[in-house]
């Protein structure tokens, strides 16, 4: 079963979300898994048994001192499923680490929740003939402290950063390459295998085009997301 991501970023008010969620109600395809990545404050509204509950990001330790932070254990204990973590706009915006990735992929794995961890290359390091590289240290540096089935349990996304809401994807050949070159340095370094995502700019309009890559596992989706009704688009344009 296809798995498709909503990352609602930092959008939407009280009144949009309760919108949002009357207007998605009986229509969200079974066939799917379908995940909404809702802004932390939102994630009580999103407890239905349309979709599963995704959170954007999670703390670096467990219950305690971290002001303004939600640590793993709370997110469980709301029925988050999956946890976005290592998204390229909080790697350049918020500094965040491979370091502090790690540290928040083990609580995740301590509560049961599963990790999509965002990896991607610049605009100028695709230029510079990098991605391969690129994606190479992103992942080893994300990932060699894991256990290979724990590796298996988890989810990358692949996100060009140079896609991430600019309208501007790479070409089915491209993507499909680069899903089988990260496939590929899984199986190398850790003798496993895991679901692959593609993230960047996948609306309703290319979503057709895109479904023929045959190596995807499914999608994370952020600016398509934020209207139901190309959300739903969305969704139903998939095979
Ligand atoms: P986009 O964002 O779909 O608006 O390009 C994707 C993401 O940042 O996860």
């Amino acid at each position: 079963m296809k798995l498709v991501v909503a990352n609602h970023k930092m959008n939407l008010s009280q009144q949009e979300i309760e919108a949002y969620l009357f207007s998605l109600r009986g229509k969200v395809r079974k066939d799917l898994e379908v995940v909404i990545c809702p802004c932390m404050i939102y994630l009580n509204c999103f407890q239905t048994n349309e979709v599963l509950l995704g959170s954007q990001n999670v703390g670096s330790i467990s219950t305690g001192t971290l002001t303004g932070e939600v640590s793993a254990e709370q997110l469980k204990s709301l029925g988050v499923h999956y946890c976005l973590i290592g998204h390229s706009e909080r790697r350049q915006k918020l500094n965040e680490t491979n370091e502090l990735i790690v540290d928040k992929i083990k609580q995740l794995f301590q509560n049961g929740i599963t990790p999509i961890l965002c990896i991607g290359e610049t605009k100028e390091q695709r230029e510079l003939h990098k991605t391969d590289l690129v994606l190479e240290k992103e992942l080893r540096s994300c990932l060699n402290e894991f256990s290979k089935d724990e590796i298996n349990g988890m989810v990358i996304a692949y996100e060009p950063i140079w896609s991430i809401g600019s309208g501007l994807t790479p070409s089915n050949q491209e993507i499909k390459r680069t899903i089988s070159v990260i496939k590929e340095i899984i199986d190398r370094y850790y003798g496993t295998t895991c679901r692959i995502l593609y993230g960047g700019s996948v609306s309703s309009r290319n979503i057709e085009e895109l479904e023929k890559i045959e190596n995807l596992d499914g999608y994370l989706v952020g600016g398509a997301s934020l209207d139901a009704s190309e959300w739903l688009n969305l969704l139903n344009n998939m095979k």
